[in-house]
């Protein structure tokens, strides 16, 4: 699999309402170990701004929607993340920002791995060293 790659997610749709699943293994290409969501962002506000060592993720745009950029050292790609089911898996050793968020973005995360402060990358220069 690419360092990143976009995602498509099929919900089930009926009258009573939207259905999503993210399963280990199938539609997400790892074993989940932890999720966790973001929202209560605004226009005016960006995160991300580093790189993980060791984690891989999928984030997923459940309602809004907001811009990520994955930068893997040798190519920077902008993704529109929208809550039409789309997606992204970002590898571990990749940059990540994320900015222009709607109102009413909530994102939903899977990773690879348990929180651990050690496995970021912070700093852009630190980031480049470590792809070398
Ligand atoms: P961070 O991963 O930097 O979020 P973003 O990239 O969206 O800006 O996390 C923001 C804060 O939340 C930071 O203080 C660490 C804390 N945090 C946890 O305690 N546990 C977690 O699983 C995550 C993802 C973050």
């Amino acid at each position: 699999m690419q360092r990143t790659a976009e995602l498509e997610f099929k919900s089930v749709i009926d009258h009573r309402g939207e259905l999503g699943v993210f399963e280990s293994m199938d539609n997400i290409p790892f074993a989940i170990k932890r999720v966790y969501y973001i929202k209560g962002m605004t226009r005016e506000v960006s995160r991300g701004f580093h790189a993980h060592k060791k984690l891989c993720q999928v984030i997923i745009c459940i309602q809004g929607d907001c811009r990520i950029l994955c930068d893997d050292g040798v190519t920077r790609k902008e993704t529109l993340l929208s809550s039409g089911g789309k997606g992204i898996y970002i590898d571990s050793k990749v940059w990540r920002e994320l900015y222009d968020f709607s109102d009413d973005c909530i994102l939903l995360v899977m990773a690879s791995e348990g929180y651990d402060e050690s496995d970021y990358i912070y700093s852009y220069e630190k980031f480049l060293l470590e792809i070398q």
